[in-house]
């Protein structure tokens, strides 16, 4: 009974916290949504969708990278490290290096959706029961989630970072972000993260416009999520999505673009729309080499190589803690 209760107080937490953000964002001038929101566990699964599209390149070539480095990329571990993927989703990536690994420490998963997470985190216990698995459910950007592992004793950690997730942080956030892993690692440990390159805007506006309209649905499905957690009266059908290529800021921005005059209300706040008007939902950030291994010594970290796919599309890092 009590662990009922407290779960129904932590849901209306996390529900006041995500209304506080929706206002804060639907209130500002250049209207905004915090991405995180998207992986609820529709989006997650749409997500899957996205990562298996023909357009979106990104997964397939750090698939590949992994594929043909994983036992170098394992030795740079070393034996017995605990390896922490913040943003894992459905860990997918992870099971290849763990394999690889030398006797790994132990695996920790975070992420904000518990539903993905937590079925991931069977599949792994079943195909690699040796590995143990400490998964947590938080915001990997908050230092709450991080000192839930401390418990968790290693020689060597690795924060694993894949799929360009950093390229969702603005650069002074993505810095306190790293700044965030930094701290949570002892000097001589290491970071494994995966970077999209700046390339031609044809390509990444594909990407993120693909041809089934996926990133389309997990972008409007924000809109639903909002209709069904906050209780608000979205009509889908009056916004549409837009991803393009800022090439001064070098990102895919993601939008949703309302098509009409209108107003909405949630928890009894009434928030008008213009035509043409857009709500900002994603950056995707893209850097070059050299300016990734800038950021990375910015925020504590000492660049020790990368790996790239054949055609020169995606980068890994691999950086140590100073
Ligand atoms: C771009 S996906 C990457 C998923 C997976 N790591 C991969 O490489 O395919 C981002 C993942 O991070 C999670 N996520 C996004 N923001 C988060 C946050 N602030 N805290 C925890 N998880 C977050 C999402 O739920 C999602 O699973």
């Amino acid at each position: 009974m009590k662990a009922a209760v407290s779960s129904v107080i932590e849901n209306q937490l996390q529900n006041n916290e995500f209304l506080g953000d929706v206002l804060e964002g639907l209130g500002r001038k250049r209207k905004t949504l915090p991405c995180k929101y998207l992986y609820d566990e529709v989006g997650s699964r749409l997500f899957e969708e996205i990562c298996d599209s023909q357009d979106y390149y990104l997964t397939r070539n750090e698939a590949d990278i992994f594929t043909t480095y994983r036992d170098e990329i394992a030795q740079k571990f070393g034996p017995e490290t605990l390896l922490i993927e913040p943003g894992a989703g459905n860990c997918e990536k992870v099971e290849e290096l763990l394999d690889a690994m030398d006797s790994p420490r132990g695996y920790c998963p975070i992420d904000i959706s518990p539903e993905i997470l937590l079925e991931a985190e069977k599949r792994i216990k079943k195909s690699l029961p040796e590995v143990q698995v400490w998964s947590e459910v938080g915001d990997f950007s908050q230092s709450e989630v991080w000192n839930k592992l401390i418990h968790v004793s290693s020689r060597k950690k690795v924060i694993f970072f894949p799929g360009s997730t950093i390229g969702n942080f603005e650069p002074l956030e993505a810095e306190r972000l790293l700044k965030l892993f930094a701290s949570n690692l002892g000097a001589g440990d290491g970071l494994l993260i995966g970077t999209d390159l700046v390339k031609d805007s044809v390509i990444l506006e594909r990407a993120y416009n693909d041809s089934d309209h996926v990133t389309e649905r997990f972008n409007l499905n924000l809109l639903q999520r909002i209709n069904v957690e906050l209780g608000a009266n979205f009509d889908l059908s009056l916004f549409a999505h837009r991803a393009f290529y800022h090439p001064l800021r070098q990102r895919v921005e993601m939008h949703l673009v309302c098509l009409k005059n209108h107003s909405i209300s949630i928890a009894d706040t009434c928030i008008d729309f213009t035509e043409g008007e857009t709500i900002h939902t994603e950056n995707s950030h893209k850097y070059s080499i050299a300016g990734f291994k800038s950021l990375l010594t910015r925020s504590g970290f000492e660049s020790v190589c990368f790996w790239q796919d054949p055609a020169k599309t995606y980068v890994i890092h691999y950086a140590q803690a100073i």
